[in-house]
């Protein structure tokens, strides 16, 4: 049986159409807009992830017999708060994970609970990404909202609940939550009690190859599917991503060049970064961790630099939409590896690993007269770089020593990005035939979820394949340098990105 994987993310919806010997046989991508009414907030109304979904699956469905469809895999943008009533009405537009307004709200909840408890019962520091906080936030900021919650949902679930009317979640998108007793993989009472919040506020959790629920008849009739379809728990985008790109044994490292850079390596234990620096959730490999360093600008940095600047070029803006990315490529490969003496400093949205401050800032260091767009192109592909090996470094630390970096996400079509990521990692990069993504992951969970597979690490490696390894070469020295000035900038800067942070 076909399964299909479903992937609610930041800006669209993604949905893939699997064949069970991995096969992509369909793709359907509907967008959506998200709003930031003001400086640090993400918001989105969960309607428009709804409405993007049932388009998707009709794409889906286009030619495509509702019986072949065996189940159902979720997965999602992470982090998100959606608050629902008594009556399953949403309450207020969801609070996303690139939402930064909570940071007062993170010290507040680390003072009730005290941070070494925190770090040890969830894995992490309460980070202003995170759900918990948000919940804070509405407390104090919309009391009348906060008295109505029922339901506490995050994305991917939101939609589960549209598709099935059941509420569930899974561990690895779970543990986002700062509410998970990342451990035990249960609901942490001590953390709920410490803030007097309710249990039945949140949904039940479950490993994410369980099938935790079944399609609805209204949502079929709506659909096209079959009532009952099973709809497999799924997972949090970068466990499902990781699950999508072959990282489901100890000593696999990926790193995701998307909007956000993810770090991600699975751990056969749970381990914590003693300063909680790198993240430790549950894996959706059943019974697994995974450490992860997540980094909010990385691709979009890139984005950033071109939407603002490249444009100025005429040759490139005559050529526009993703052109523009690789003509800009091709000038920053024309210039000698260090920018001479160009740094980039990619935290645009604030950063969370390895310095969680959502005030940080980015900033161009060491400009001169000579420097023109195809040195700061450069710059800014060095300056992300950099900023994942710090995630790495820190693995490295706590013994984590892949032979082999696995990069995903649309940042890998560049050439000269990949080299310069195995020349500053100094270690060798692999590229592997799935390119689809979290959805292909969740699409691979809900193989297993239906028993169409025997196992994650089973079906990941019938379905996943290397396509291309790329080697440190005559770089890796003036990369070692110029990264050694690079992890001086952040600590020199703070201070000052804190006060700049106060004018709006
Ligand atoms: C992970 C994270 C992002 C979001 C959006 O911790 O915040 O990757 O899940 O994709």
């Amino acid at each position: 049986m076909n399964t299909i994987g479903l992937d609610i993310g930041t800006s669209s919806v993604k949905a893939l159409l699997v064949s069970p010997n991995g096969e992509v046989l369909k793709v359907s991508c509907p967008e959506y807009p998200f709003q930031t009414p003001k400086p640090l907030w993400a918001e989105t109304n969960p309607s428009v992830w709804w409405e993007a979904t049932l388009i998707a699956i009709k794409e889906l469905l286009e030619g495509n017999k509702p019986d072949s469809i065996g189940g159902i895999g979720l997965t999602g943008q992470m982090h998100g708060l959606v608050l629902l009533d008594a009556k399953g009405a949403v309450l207020r537009p969801c609070i996303m994970w690139n939402d930064q307004r909570s940071f007062a709200e993170c010290d507040e909840m680390t003072s009730i609970i005290g941070k070494e408890e925190i770090l040890r019962i969830t894995g992490n520091p309460v980070l202003a990404g995170f759900t918990a906080p948000k919940i804070l936030w509405v407390k104090k900021n919309e009391p009348e909202v906060f008295a109505k919650i029922d339901k506490v949902l995050l994305p991917k679930d939101y939609i589960r609940y549209k598709l099935t009317g059941e509420l569930f979640t899974d561990v690895s998108d779970a543990s986002g939550m700062s509410l998970l007793n990342v451990g035990k993989r249960e609901w942490s009472q001590e953390i709920l009690d410490a803030l007097d919040w309710k249990r039945e506020w949140l949904a039940e959790v479950t490993e994410s190859t369980e099938v935790s629920s079944k399609l609805s008849s209204s949502t079929a009739e709506i659909t096209g599917l079959l009532a009952g379809t099973p709809v497999v728990a799924g997972g949090g985008d970068c466990a499902a991503q990781a699950v999508g790109s072959s990282i489901v044994e100890e000593g696999k490292v990926s790193v995701t060049l998307g909007t956000s850079g993810v770090v991600f390596a699975q751990s056969d234990e749970y381990r914590v970064e003693p300063q909680g620096k790198l993240h430790s959730f549950c894996h959706a490999v059943p019974g697994k961790w995974h450490m992860m360093g997540v980094m909010l600008s990385a691709a979009g940095s890139f984005q950033w630099f071109k939407n603002q600047f490249a444009h100025k070029e005429s040759q490139i803006e005559k050529e526009g939409g993703s052109n523009a990315y690789d003509q800009l490529t091709d000038q920053a490969s024309t210039i000698k590896p260090g920018s001479e003496g160009c740094l980039f400093m990619p935290y645009l949205s604030g950063e969370r690993t390895p310095h969680p401050d959502p005030h940080a800032r980015g900033a161009f260091i060491g400009l001169s007269l000579r420097h023109g767009i195809e040195h700061m192109a450069r710059s800014v592909l060095e300056g992300v770089s950099f900023g994942l090996n710090d995630s790495l470094t820190l693995m490295r630390g706590l013994g984590i020593n892949p032979s082999n970096v696995i990069l995903t996400g649309g940042g890998t079509r560049s050439n000269v990005w990949k080299q310069m990521l195995s020349d500053i990692f100094e270690s060798e990069c692999s590229l592997v035939n799935a390119k689809e993504g979290a959805a292909y992951g969740a699409a691979l969970l809900a193989a297993v979820g239906i028993k169409t597979k025997d196992s994650v690490e089973k079906a990941s490696s019938e379905w996943i394949q290397e396509t291309e390894r790329v080697s440190p070469g005559k770089d890796v020295r003036i990369y070692r340098q110029m990264y050694t000035h690079y992890q001086k900038l952040y600590p020199s800067l703070k201070e000052h990105f804190s006060s700049i942070a106060e004018i709006t």
